[in-house]
């Protein structure tokens, strides 16, 4: 257990992206757009959001894009002043001030478990939160800012959870627990009992699937580099938490928003709907367009 602020936020981002081919060939998933934002951005601005400071991205593939994407353009930027483009280049610049990130390779994509214990040496003794920028979400105050309070109130690792009903919930890590009565997050918070990565559906523990994000602490490395490999020769990080329950409470917590699973074709669409009508320079007559056509 630990109280320390929570001001590391990792970004595994190495995955292979299987599900978003051909156009993760040659980028990783995390730089397709929602709209005009790659999908990280909107996860490391969650991150700032709740207090984080430091951001750690975990690359394979595709490096360079991301590390362009947070880095400053010098050529771009002069363009734009050059032309008197004063508000793009401020949305330009707002990028690369933003943050102090620092980039672990992932040599090979051996699971999200692996991903997270690529961060051990930048993390070091502290809790730290993990984002997989693919899971957009949409909430009134950041999810993960959500998570920081629990956090603070317990001192425990904990893991974002919603419900999913029937087939699609073997798709997720499904948590095994009680919800935490008497506590300011009434009917929000479950104490973890067990983790389960992709159970078929008679097999599912409960209907409360793992989103991704997660405050760990820091003891879930040592666990992490003593879990054998699981499915698909994987390293996964649910059979590390697994272990960590030995040793520490973990909660799950049932955040307040909307999730989007942007790693897959069908919610970065819904996703790419929902966020366009939303943004006022393009809202109304997105609106107007999607109105008339004949579905
Ligand atoms: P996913 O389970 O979504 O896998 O990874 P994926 O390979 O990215 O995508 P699909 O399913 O083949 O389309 C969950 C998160 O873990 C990261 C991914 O980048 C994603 O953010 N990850 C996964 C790694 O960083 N390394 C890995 O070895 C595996």
């Amino acid at each position: 257990m630990t109280n320390k602020r929570v001001r590391k936020a990792v970004f595994p981002a190495a995955g292979l992206g299987t599900r978003f081919l051909p156009a993760t060939k040659a980028q990783p998933k995390e730089m397709l757009p929602i709209v005009d934002k790659p999908i990280i951005q909107y996860g490391v601005e969650e991150a700032l959001a709740a207090g984080c400071d430091q951001i750690i991205i975990i690359t394979g593939r595709g490096k360079t894009a991301i590390e362009d994407h947070f880095d400053v353009s010098y050529e771009l930027e002069k363009m734009l002043e050059e032309r008197g483009k004063l508000e793009l280049l401020s949305v330009v610049r707002q990028i690369s001030d933003m943050i102090h990130v620092a980039y672990v390779r992932q040599k090979e994509a051996m699971g999200l478990g692996h991903a997270v214990l690529m961060a051990r040496e930048l993390v070091g003794d502290e809790p730290f939160a993990v984002l997989l920028a693919d899971d957009v979400i949409d909430a009134e105050v950041p999810c993960l800012k959500q998570m920081m309070e629990v956090h603070a109130q317990t001192g425990a690792s904990v893991l974002a959870t919603q419900r999913v009903s029937g087939a699609a919930i073997s798709a997720y890590g499904v948590l095994d627990g009680f919800p935490v009565r008497e506590s300011p997050f009434s009917g929000r918070l479950y104490e973890v009992k067990n983790v389960v990565e992709k159970p078929k559906l008679e097999d599912a523990p409960s209907d409360l699937a793992i989103i991704g994000r997660y405050i760990l602490t820091p003891a879930v490395f040592d666990m992490l580099e003593r879990t054998p490999l699981g499915a698909g020769g994987e390293l996964q990080l649910t059979d590390g938490l697994r272990m960590l329950l030995q040793k520490e409470k973990i909660y799950g917590f049932q955040f307040e928003g909307k999730r989007h699973d942007a790693g897959d074709k069908l919610g970065f669409l819904k996703a790419t709907v929902e966020f366009a009508l939303k943004r006022a320079e393009l809202g109304p007559q997105f609106r107007d367009y999607l109105s008339r056509l004949k579905l």
